[in-house]
């Protein structure tokens, strides 16, 4: 019996030793010191032993039992004491290591309409806004371009039905504001429009006008004209060259385009602006006395001018960049350079 104790206390030190988990060691417990364990299994052949032997073999199995016990409860700290550090080495944060958050910006084309914003909130002109998804009312009709006029065929409409459309310019803001406000008026409504439009370097079906309107007593070409350059010195600074061309809008009379320029070629002549070395960014005219009468001024006493630019158009030659379609592809790669 003396031996089975000896070999027992021997095999669960080594068994302690190498346990490497808080429940091994728990189950182990209570495989050799619990009720129904492997010390009371031996301590059972007792009621077998003579007087003498009996204290004696009792005194060793307490000391077994004690010895096994602390040596038992040392193995806990140690396996408590490595969990912790284990853990603490998990949850460990270096709040030393200098912060790299990456932060968005702001897309080239926000960033341009935010600057036309401020240049021409800083010539007195308020900002609204109109729906995109439009009457064709206020797209062509109150824009004196009934069916029937050629005009439409020029900007390629995506109609939702027969008088429900996608803008295809801002200009039917010029007639929601005319509405609602009584002259004198000035205004730059800016958003996004839809043609169906074939895509290239210079061309999108889903684009960014911002329209301008001035309506009052007396203006003229001049103030038309004055009003522009200035928005190009702001935007592009003093040297850069803008000319105005005659051109055709129904809901101006006279009407132009002005051209900028082509910052690609220097005015060479290249790819992007069409070898002629100028881009066309805007249309503008004085406007119709057809436009004023539909929202019921009367073009005898009142009468404004108007402009619509391309924003995509502004963008490409305020950054340099030789493709339009670079706005709208996301490639972090571009976005990140502005
Ligand atoms: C118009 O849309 C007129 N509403 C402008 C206007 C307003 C004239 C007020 C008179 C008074 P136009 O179709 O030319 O005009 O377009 C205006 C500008 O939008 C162009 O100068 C060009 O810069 C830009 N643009 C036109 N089509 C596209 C397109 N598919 N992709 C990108 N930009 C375009
Ligand atoms: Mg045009």
């Amino acid at each position: 019996m003396k031996e089975d104790l000896m070999r027992l206390k021997e095999e669960a030190i080594q068994a302690i030793d190498n346990l490497q988990n808080i429940d091994e060691l728990n189950s182990l417990r209570v495989k050799i010191l619990g009720k129904k364990g492997e010390l009371t299994q031996i301590l059972r052949g007792m009621a077998s032993l003579s007087q003498e032997e009996r204290p004696v073999i009792g005194k060793m199995a307490n000391e077994i039992k004690d010895d096994l016990e602390s040596k038992f409860s040392e193995k806990m700290q140690i396996l408590k004491k490595a969990l912790k550090e284990q853990k603490m080495q998990q949850e460990f944060v270096d709040v030393t290591i200098p912060t790299k958050i990456s932060i968005g910006s702001k897309h080239p084309l926000t960033l341009v309409m935010d600057e036309i914003r401020d240049i021409f909130i800083g010539l007195g002109y308020e900002v609204v806004e109109g729906p995109e998804i439009e009457l064709d009312y206020y797209n062509f009709e109150a824009l004196n371009t009934p069916p029937d006029h050629p005009a439409r065929d020029v900007q390629d409409t995506f109609y939702i039905t027969e008088n429900i459309l996608l803008r295809t310019q801002t200009s039917p803001v010029q007639v929601r504001t005319m509405e609602k406000q009584k002259p004198p008026l000035k205004i730059i409504a800016p958003g996004r429009v839809y043609r169906s439009d074939a895509v290239d370097a210079t061309h999108s079906p889903m684009f960014h006008q911002v329209e301008g309107l001035a309506v009052g007593e007396g203006f003229t070409m001049g103030d038309l004209k004055g009003t522009l350059v200035k928005f190009v010195q702001e935007m592009f600074g003093h040297d850069r060259k803008a000319r105005f061309r005659p051109h055709f809008f129904p809901f101006t009379e006279p009407s132009a385009e002005m051209d900028i320029s082509c910052i690609a070629c220097a005015g060479k002549g290249c790819r992007i602006c069409g070898y002629t070395g100028w881009l066309e960014i805007l249309g503008c005219g004085m406007v119709h006395p057809n436009v004023l009468r539909n929202v019921g001024f009367d073009p005898e006493k009142v009468n404004g001018f108007a402009f619509g630019m391309g924003v995509e158009r502004i963008a490409m030659l305020k950054y340099g960049i030789n493709d339009l379609r670079l706005f709208f592809e996301n490639d972090v790669r571009f976005l990140k350079q502005f």
